[in-house]
């Protein structure tokens, strides 16, 4: 029997972030679509926060688990806490952080106005203020919340260009909002305040050590195991994984491997290499990082190996996206 097209496979139109393609995607957000849209970290692959409806087709678009939840973006930090209980560690690093690359996680207030299935059957919800003007434009312009994973099938590597989105998602957002290339490139730090002590989910531009400067000492999650454990539902093993294998701490390189290299001293001899930061500095190889796994990806290669990383910093940040990419699939702890 002959398969209907599917309305999937028409790429979606890609515009310029201005004023008039920014109202046509909050007409389409407010319809109950999908847009994909710039921030300063990755993509995202934004829905109206509180339609269930809109929030249950970012689920089926990415292929995502339903038990990961979504962080909620505004374009002000007191819309925000409306939907939340009042945390005074939250108000502190909002006020020093955001707009900006972090997502506070907080218990929901009685009355949320936000779609349960943000929460992914948890009580808490994930929120962000961007940095990007483009972003909260967006938000202004939608009059509502904003529901927004990474703007990739789940799994993938996250896109940090309007070229990523499409060649991940194709035709599964009604329209892709161009900004250029993210200036942060990484996801934002996730800290969750739902309980007594503050816990750092996932590193990004906005370190532990800052965050701790202003609220004191953050857990992880290897501390809470001891005591009842809180989850980070979304930290799967293997994630922002390339096709090819992903070799890590590489300090040789063979020819039919591509090199992701860090530093002025590039291993020689391999097929292809792209240096994160030839001056080595962090913050240039955390932006660079998703664009060139996607480059070393799609190059005629049986591997990839990546050069070490300083631990330091927003390095923590790019050892735990190259970490999460190295995990075989073969790995029975790895999830998609
Ligand atoms: O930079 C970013 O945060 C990007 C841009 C688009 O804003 N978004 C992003 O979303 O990275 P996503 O869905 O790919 O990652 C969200 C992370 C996941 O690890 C998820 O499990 C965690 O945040 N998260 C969201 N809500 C949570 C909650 N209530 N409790 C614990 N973790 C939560
Ligand atoms: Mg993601």
């Amino acid at each position: 029997m002959m398969e209907s097209p599917s309305p999937q496979a028409v790429p979606p139109p890609v515009l310029p972030a201005k004023t008039a393609s920014i109202a046509r995607a909050a007409a389409l957000i407010r319809e109950g679509r999908l847009v994909a849209f710039p921030t300063e970290t990755v993509y995202g692959l934004g829905a109206d926060a509180t339609n269930d409806h809109a929030v249950a087709s970012i689920f089926a678009a990415k292929g995502r688990p339903r038990f990961n939840p979504l962080i909620v973006h505004f374009a002000d930090p007191d819309d925000a806490f409306r939907e939340v209980m009042a945390d005074p560690r939250a108000a502190t690093l909002a006020s020093m952080f955001w707009p900006g690359p972090l997502s506070l996680v907080l218990k929901r207030r009685p009355g949320c106005r936000l779609s349960r299935l943000v929460s992914a059957g948890l009580d808490s919800v994930a929120l962000r203020v961007p940095a990007s003007t483009t972003a909260r434009r967006l938000i202004a312009a939608c009059e509502r919340p904003l529901a927004a994973p990474s703007a990739n099938r789940s799994g993938d590597i996250s896109p940090t260009t309007a070229a990523h989105v499409v060649a991940s998602l194709n035709g599964a957002p009604a329209l892709v909002l161009d900004d250029g290339p993210c200036a942060v490139g990484l996801e934002s730090t996730v800290i969750d305040l739902s309980g007594d002590n503050a816990l750092l989910l996932r590193p990004g531009a906005i370190t532990a050590e800052a965050i701790a400067l202003r609220i004191g000492p953050l857990a992880t999650l290897a501390d809470e195991a001891e005591g009842v454990p809180r989850t980070a539902p979304g930290r799967m093993a293997r994630h922002y994984a390339p096709g090819h294998p992903l070799r890590l701490e590489a300090r040789t390189v063979a020819p039919d491997e591509g090199l992701l290299a860090f530093g002025p001293r590039p291993l020689s001899g391999a097929r292809i290499t792209r240096n994160l930061s030839p001056g080595g500095d962090l913050v240039e190889a955390a932006a660079n990082l998703f664009a060139m796994l996607h480059e070393l990806d799609n190059a005629p290669v049986r591997a990839i190996a990546a050069m070490p990383v300083p631990d330091t910093g927003i390095g923590i940040a790019i050892n735990d996206r190259l970490r999460r990419a190295a995990v075989p699939l073969s790995d029975p702890e790895a999830c998609a």
